[in-house]
Order: structure tokens, then sequence, then C-alpha cells
């Protein structure tokens, strides 16, 4: 097996990893964002084998990890700081479990797996919001799917799609900033929408799948703060793709002051929300493709 240690790849990601943006991400946890997958997951036997991809700061992983502390949680990511990070919060987050994470690209398993693993596969193969990061995301769904154990393994996916999101008070700045940075990154905005049939076109059959959405909702104030406070920091950074992205567009001052202005409004609103339509796909093996 290739380094653990080494983020590989030419893949970038253009949200980063900055401690504001992690905290907002960790506001997710297997309640909030997994309840389609719950029912699935405790029909397994409790030593069940599972791929969290593109885990981020893994607030998903350690809670399944809490949920199920029999079961071999691995999380990988292509952030070395991030993993770094959440292997660091094992001892806080998840003791006495069967967890780990691993730093690389998912288009280079050799580079996180041995060729045991990726010989027997994992009985889960998930993601959450990470196929709309990754240019191309279809061929990490090919290979999710191959890293599910061919008979009886199980690939799971809940999506975002940025067309999908509503946001009050209203930022259609911020909408407009974000459609951009995500098609100029060559990322598909509407990877949540298309989930089905991007299962569909990596060789699931329909009946091996079972499609749901949900929402993905930031109400009330302590959820609000850190996800408007993120986009706060990202646009005061000049290294952040945001901050980036406004000076691409030619974006002025002034205008960049309404985007933060914007998601000031956000996080003091006591009738502020933001909702995100999710899809999700459960599709099973079964030996047959
Ligand atoms: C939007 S975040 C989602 C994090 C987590 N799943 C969650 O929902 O909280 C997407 C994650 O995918 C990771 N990622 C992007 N490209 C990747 C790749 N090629 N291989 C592994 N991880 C990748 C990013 O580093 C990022 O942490």
């Amino acid at each position: 097996m290739a380094s653990n240690n080494q983020t590989t790849g030419k893949q970038n990601y253009h949200i980063g990893y900055k401690e504001d943006t992690l905290k907002a991400f960790e506001l997710r946890n297997v309640t909030t964002c997994l309840g389609y997958l719950v029912p699935t997951l405790e029909a397994l036997p409790p030593t069940f084998t599972l791929l969290d991809v593109g885990c981020g700061p893994g607030s998903i992983t350690f809670d399944l990890a809490r949920r199920f502390p029999q079961a071999k949680i691995i999380g990988v990511d292509l952030g070395q700081e991030v993993i770094e990070r959440n292997n660091a919060n094992i001892p806080l987050h998840a003791p006495g479990t069967g967890i780990e994470f691993r730093a690389g690209n998912i288009l280079e398993p050799e580079s996180l797996f041995s060729a045991e693993e990726i010989g027997s596969g994992f009985d889960v193969v998930h993601e959450h919001t990470t196929l709309i990061c990754i240019p191309n995301n279809i061929e990490v769904l090919r290979k999710m799917k191959q890293l599910a154990k061919k008979d009886g393994g199980i690939v799971a996916c809940r999506e975002g799609d940025t067309h999908s999101q509503l946001l009050w008070p209203p930022c259609p700045e911020s909408a407009e900033l974000q459609e951009r940075i995500y098609e100029m990154n060559g990322l598909d905005t509407q990877t949540g929408r298309k989930l089905l049939s991007k299962a569909l076109e990596v060789g699931f059959r329909r009946d091996q799948i079972t499609a749901s959405a949900s929402v993905l909702s930031n109400i009330t104030a302590e959820e609000r703060l850190p996800y408007a406070g993120s986009m706060i920091t990202m646009l005061a950074d000049e290294n952040s793709q945001y901050r980036r992205a406004t000076a691409k567009f030619g974006y002025t001052e002034a205008q960049i002051e309404v985007l933060r202005k914007n998601m000031e409004r956000m996080i003091e609103a006591d009738d502020g929300w933001r909702l995100l339509i999710c899809t999700e796909v459960i599709c099973k093996l079964d030996g047959d493709s």
C-alpha cells in the first residue's frame, strides 16, 4: 500500500480546510444527514466495514463509529491536514471504536488501501456531499462501486445541488458567486438531481437502487452562525478561492461588502434559514453487475 500520509494526484478542493469552514461542516451528524441509511446499517452484522469517501472533518464518520462501535470505519479525504486533525480527535470523539482516517485521492485507491482491502471490498462505501466537490464525479462513483463487495456490498450517496438552495434573508449575490465558483472549478452543480442517473450510468440496475430525498438545513442561530460565519471568513481571506473568485469575476469592493452584509444578516435574522434539497441513493450489489 502506498503511504497514507501523502495527498496524491492533482485534485484540489475549492472550499478549503480553514477552521471556521470545518466547524460549519461539523454541524453534520448521523441524525441530521443519514436518516435514509441508518435502517440499512442496523440490518448489517455489527462488524461491517464502511468507507466514508471525502469525510472532511469527520463529524458524520465519528458519529457512525459511536453508533456502530464494532464496525470497521475508515474515513478518507484528500486533505492531509483535515485527516491529521481527525486522527488526533479519535480519543475525544470515538474512543474504543474501529475508526481510522487516511489521506489520499479516492481516484487513486491504491494510495489509500492495501491490495487485500481492495480485493475483499467494503460492506458499505458511503459519501456525503463529496461528489459535487469533484470534477467528472462519475469516475468517483465508479470507483465507489468497484470498492464495494461484489455480492451484497452497498454504495450510499447523499448529494446536494446548488440550484436547490433556499436562503432567507435573500442573498442572490452569494448564490451567484457560489454558482460561478463551482462552474470555474469544473464541478457539476446539478449533481443532486442527477444522482440517480449517475448511479444507473455506472452500471447499477434500477431495481438495485433505493432513492429518496431530504433537506439539509441551517435553521437555528447555532446552525446559521457557522455557515454564514465561514462565508465571511472566506471573503476576508485574500487567499481563499471565494475571495480570488471575486477578483477574477471583477467584483468591486462595494459588491464584496454586499456579500459580507448578506451573511451578517443571515446570522442575525430571527427569520433566517438556509435549506438545501439533498438526494439519496442506496445501491446494493448482488453479484450480477
Ligand atoms: C463538502 S466536503 C464534505 C465533507 C463530509 N462528507 C461532510 O459532509 O461533512 C467534501 C470533501 O471531499 C473531499 N475530497 C474532494 N476531492 C476528493 C478526492 N479526490 N478524494 C478524496 N476526498 C476528496 C474534500 O477534501 C472535502 O473534505
